[in-house]
């Protein structure tokens, strides 16, 4: 567990109880040890991501992740910041694939700023290269100016659309592949490499290339129509973020962080919100969303994953409200009150 900074530690509470509740039901026993990272650590430490975390999370056979990040860390012109926590950790663990579903309650379509209508049968997963990048390229910076390479290699754009095509396998058998080719070099590579990959290995799947900026607009226009999407690492950031509006609000989301092998990494895609840190008010939606798929992914356990989803939808089809997602004048609840009724509301 690497709670974090802000409401990163009120929502990774709420998933320990979630496990903890899940454990007590299906008799299980899951043994948890909280780690250092972001904030919290170059405090305590010095260092955004300490050894001893990497080591413990290498131990482990999954880690959950509040957030990360603050006011109080984010000077430009700092040594450290608390995103290379985050940023160390995914390089350590490998984990090159992210998982960031995204599935409307239409009980929540007035939270959403788009027109109800649009969101109908919205389903969508965004597979998110999170290895590579212009996130981890060769940075450079003097007086006048400053440079952030952004390099691919083909067996890192082989391996995310791999994992891509088979989960478009299982789901519709389309696949849409977002990148800039008719500008970048590294997306010209991203698109041949993605061309031929699927061609020998997936020749039954749909294959859809989008340009990013055409993507971003019909993520609005049309969000029905999409359903797998593979984007490299900084595309992916900006087109989660943008998406997660279609579910109501960024505290309902989820992902999941796999590698070949290794522990799996499982964190909301929401940030440390310091606006509202300490005062107990976070959604705890996405975080025990996060531990479904920590449950199906890292722990194989399918039947407590479907629970614990089960478990959210209930309470969301019940009229339970916390603040970002309240409409229409429901009095919220607070993060341990939403919770309760989560866990509560567990098949037995
Ligand atoms: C995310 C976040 C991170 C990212 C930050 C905190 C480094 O925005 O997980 O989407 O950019 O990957
Ligand atoms: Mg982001």
């Amino acid at each position: 567990m690497l709670p974090g900074d802000g409401i990163g530690p009120e929502v990774t509470a709420a998933g320990t109880k979630m496990l903890a509740a899940v454990a007590a039901r299906s008799g299980h026993n899951f043994t948890f040890s909280a780690q250092l990272i972001g904030g919290a650590a170059i405090d305590a430490t010095g260092e955004p991501l300490p050894q001893d975390t990497i080591d413990s999370c290498r131990e482990s056979d999954a880690v959950i992740l509040g957030a990360v990040g603050g006011p109080r860390w984010s000077d430009p012109n700092a040594a450290t910041r608390p995103e290379q926590g985050i940023l160390a950790l995914r390089a350590a663990l490998q984990v090159f694939a992210n998982i960031r579903p995204v599935q409307i309650f239409p009980e929540l379509a007035d939270a959403s700023p788009l027109k109800n209508e649009l969101l109908e049968g919205v389903d969508l997963v965004v597979i998110r290269e999170l290895t590579g990048g212009i996130y981890f390229g060769e940075k450079n910076r003097d007086a006048h100016s400053a440079s952030d390479l952004c390099i691919y290699h083909d067996y890192e754009v082989e391996r995310i659309v791999r994992f891509a095509a088979r989960l478009a396998a299982e789901r519709s058998g389309k696949l849409c592949s977002v990148d800039k080719a008719n500008v970048l070099e590294s997306s010209r590579l991203w698109r041949d490499v993605t061309v031929k990959l699927m061609a020998d290995e997936f020749p039954d799947i749909e294959l859809e290339h989008m340009l990013v900026d055409a993507a971003a607009m019909h993520l609005i226009r049309r969000p029905a129509d999409f359903d797998v999407i593979v984007t490299e690492n900084m595309f992916g950031d900006i087109l989660t973020d943008e998406a997660s509006m279609l579910a109501g609000s960024m505290g309902m989301l989820p992902s999941a962080s796999l590698g070949d092998s290794g522990p799996g990494l499982y964190e909301p895609i929401h940030g440390s919100a310091p606006d509202i840190a300490g005062q107990g008010i976070a959604n705890p939606c996405g975080m025990l969303a996060s531990i479904a798929m920590l449950l199906r992914h890292s722990l194989k356990l399918e039947e407590e994953a479907h629970a614990v989803e089960q478990a959210i939808q209930t309470v969301i089809c019940d009229g339970a409200r916390t603040a970002d997602i309240a409409t229409g004048g429901v009095t919220p609840l607070n993060t341990e009150q939403m919770t309760d009724r989560i866990v509560a509301a567990l098949p037995a």
